[in-house]
């Protein structure tokens, strides 16, 4: 499966965030694709149950080829808004799998999604029976490939004795560095699965606490040196790990998207990379 090397995540295009109307995500659509971000991150949840609806209409309203993108999309929260439930819960029995795939199709108005994950690990996910839903999924042509989000290695490997996965989908950025170093980003690239990075600019944005502030510091002259944003700069260093991550970006603004686009084409010089990592982590390395 081929995607963007910057994918479009759609969580704040609707209720959760903007709360853009059609013609405005269908604008959103076509500014993407004018960009090369061909790929589009949605799940079942977005927007109470609702996203996906939006950007069904949105995507036919563009007169886009449904061949020139890829969708994926998420499956197995059951969430008490937008669904008559008592409690957040985890689904992934063979009949909800199913049900759930065919909701989002005919939301998103398209007869096959590129990619169907597994949102989020279940303690009482049962391996063998999702092999079985994603094997008749494949064979319906409802799927093109099948992956996971936030799960950890041992959690891959267990659910692969059953089912080929060739997605993770995991949180990582400049503030959030784990997978390089829980084994996430090491099995991507022994296994070939595609690393998707969910909320890549992390908490550059949001706090002003010790660790940002390192960062902003130590950003000043790169973002200078290579003509980036901050933003910019810190989807470079995604792009530099080698196991080929893919920053799944939630702006809304066409500018700020041009700008994360740009820096996924920059490759940072080895040590300014090291400066980032030392910036974030508030110490050298050992
Ligand atoms: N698999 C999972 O469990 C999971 C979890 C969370 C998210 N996701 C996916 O990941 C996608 C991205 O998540 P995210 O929205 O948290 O990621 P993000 O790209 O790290 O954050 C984007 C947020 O930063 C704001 N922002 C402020 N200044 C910006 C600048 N200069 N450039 C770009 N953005 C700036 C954006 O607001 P504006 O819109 O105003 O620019 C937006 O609210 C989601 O849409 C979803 O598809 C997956």
């Amino acid at each position: 499966m081929h995607y963007s090397e910057i994918i479009a995540g759609t969580m704040t295009w609707g209720k959760w965030g903007k709360a853009l109307d059609v013609n405005e995500m269908a604008k959103r659509i076509e500014a993407s694709v004018s960009f090369g971000i061909t790929s589009f991150d949605h799940a079942d949840i977005y927007g109470d149950y609702t996203t996906e609806t939006e950007f069904g209409a949105a995507f036919e309203l563009s007169g886009m080829d449904r061949s020139s993108v890829q969708f994926i999309t998420k499956c197995g929260i059951q969430m008490t808004r937008g669904r008559d439930h008592q409690v957040k819960h985890y689904q992934y029995d063979y009949d909800y799998i199913l049900g759930s795939v065919e909701q989002s199709l005919n939301k998103l108005r398209t007869s096959y999604v590129d990619a169907l994950l597994l949102h989020r690990p279940s303690p009482l996910m049962v391996a063998e029976e999702i092999g079985r839903a994603v094997a008749t999924l494949l064979e319906r042509g409802q799927i093109k490939s099948f992956g996971v989000s936030n799960f950890l290695p041992h959690q891959v490997d267990a659910m692969m004795r059953f089912t080929p996965i060739e997605v993770n989908q995991v949180q990582f950025s400049i503030t959030h560095t784990d997978v390089m170093y829980d084994g996430t980003l090491d099995q991507a690239l022994e296994q070939n699965i595609v690393p998707m990075a969910w909320k890549p600019l992390g908490a550059i944005f949001e706090s002003d606490n010790e660790q940002t502030k390192r960062l902003q510091e130590a950003a000043k002259p790169l973002c200078k040196k290579y003509g980036l944003s901050l933003a910019g700069l810190s989807i470079a260093f995604l792009k530099k790990h080698p196991a080929g991550v893919l920053p799944v970006v939630g702006t809304t603004d066409t500018e700020r998207l041009a700008e994360l686009n740009k820096g996924a084409s920059v490759d940072l010089a080895l040590e300014d990379w090291f400066i980032l990592l030392e910036a974030s982590q508030g110490r050298r390395v050992p």
